[in-house]
């Protein structure tokens, strides 16, 4: 089989590449640079371009006329930016994915799979959601996000489509064999912060402590990115078999299936770097939610999926991309070593 990857010069893009090329898939990248790295996508057959360009996607089907399956990892995904620029992420989650359907559409290829979000479920009490729990975005990224499921599932039940969307909860880690991880040296997410904090010495903020949970921090969902990379592999190798039955877009939640609070999140991490951070109590960010984990039920039925990464894993192969990604990316990355002490 051979699979064309949206966004691959990107974190989960790239890593799903890897774990394709490994399973004996082969693998197309498209790719407009805008925040992935040509390193990732350069050890694959390589289209620098934009997702909404037809005359790119046409020479792309043209080159590979058995490209069976596009994975569409391509998006924006800085919820402040979207919050900011609601506008941009329309166009590019939304608008631009649509072109792309026509695209793959246009060019007899039925097999669709999507990387969605956790971020369309409604706010919870940081507890379990499966993928009937209620949609309530609350920010222009997840909205997008939703949008283009709505969009997707009347797509396949009125054409030739099939699509399967994976609702990522928190990805962390890199890929085990450093071929790839975040192309930014600085990921707006807590475990991204909490390097930062590691790094140079800030305090790191845990913000809300009155949130409905078991110690009063918000809960998330953190799964490993080379597990989430194995979950697209599951998925494009039992496609039809998936989506034989179903009249409109699959949809399955991708989390480890445990909740982990801000202050576990914490101690864990000072576990994995054997170094204390320093933490202030800070009030809740607007648009911030207690949180929650995900029920992968349905991910164990229909591909078979277990997650076999634990958080430390997480951690542990974070701080070993982080180690090593300047010298891959040629750019500055923050001082991290794994022995807990601080490099420079
Ligand atoms: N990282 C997370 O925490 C997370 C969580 C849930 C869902 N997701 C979803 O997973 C997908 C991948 O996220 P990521 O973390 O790898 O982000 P990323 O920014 O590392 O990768 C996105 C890639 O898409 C490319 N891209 C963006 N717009 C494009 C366009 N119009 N045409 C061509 N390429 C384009 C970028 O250059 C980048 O390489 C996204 O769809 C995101 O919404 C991510």
């Amino acid at each position: 089989m051979k699979v064309l990857i949206t966004g691959g010069a990107g974190f989960i893009g790239s890593t799903v590449a890897s774990k394709c090329v490994d399973a004996g898939i082969d693998v197309v990248i498209l790719d407009n640079l805008l925040t992935g790295r040509a390193e990732f996508a350069h050890r694959f057959p390589f289209y620098c371009g934009d997702i909404a360009d037809d005359k790119l996607l046409d020479k792309i089907f043209t080159d590979h006329p058995d490209i069976g399956a596009t994975v569409h990892c391509a998006a924006l995904i800085v919820v402040g930016d979207s919050v900011s620029s609601p506008a941009r992420y329309y166009e590019n989650n939304v608008s631009k994915s649509l072109a792309l359907v026509s695209s793959v559409l246009r060019n007899g290829c039925g097999r669709f799979v999507f990387s969605s979000s956790a971020a369309v479920y409604a706010p919870g009490e940081g507890g379990c959601v499966d993928e009937s729990s209620p949609i309530e975005p609350q920010s222009p990224y997840a909205h997008s996000k939703a949008q283009f499921e709505t969009m997707l599932d009347d797509i396949v039940a009125a054409t030739d489509l099939s699509a399967i969307s994976l609702r990522y909860f928190n990805p962390v880690g890199a890929d085990p064999e450093l071929r790839s991880g975040t192309p930014s040296a600085h990921p707006t997410h807590a475990l991204g912060k909490l390097f930062e904090s590691y790094s140079t010495g800030t305090p790191f903020k845990v913000t809300g402590t009155d949130w409905p949970t078991r110690d009063g921090s918000g809960v998330r969902d953190y799964v490993h990115v080379w597990d989430l990379a194995d979950a697209h592999v599951r998925a494009l190798q039992r496609f039809d078999r998936i989506t034989a039955d179903s009249s409109g877009m699959t949809v399955v939640n991708l989390g480890s299936g445990r909740g982990t609070t801000v202050w576990e999140l914490v101690r864990t991490f000072e576990n994995v770097l054997g170094e204390d951070i320093d933490v202030v109590v800070a009030d809740r960010r607007t648009g911030d939610t207690a949180g929650a984990y995900a029920s992968n039920d349905r991910a164990l039925r229909l591909l078979g999926w277990v997650p076999t990464f634990t958080l430390e894993q997480g951690i542990e192969d974070t701080a070993r991309w982080l180690a090593v990604r300047s010298h891959l990316l040629n750019s500055v990355s923050p001082n991290v070593t794994l022995s807990g002490r601080r490099r420079g």
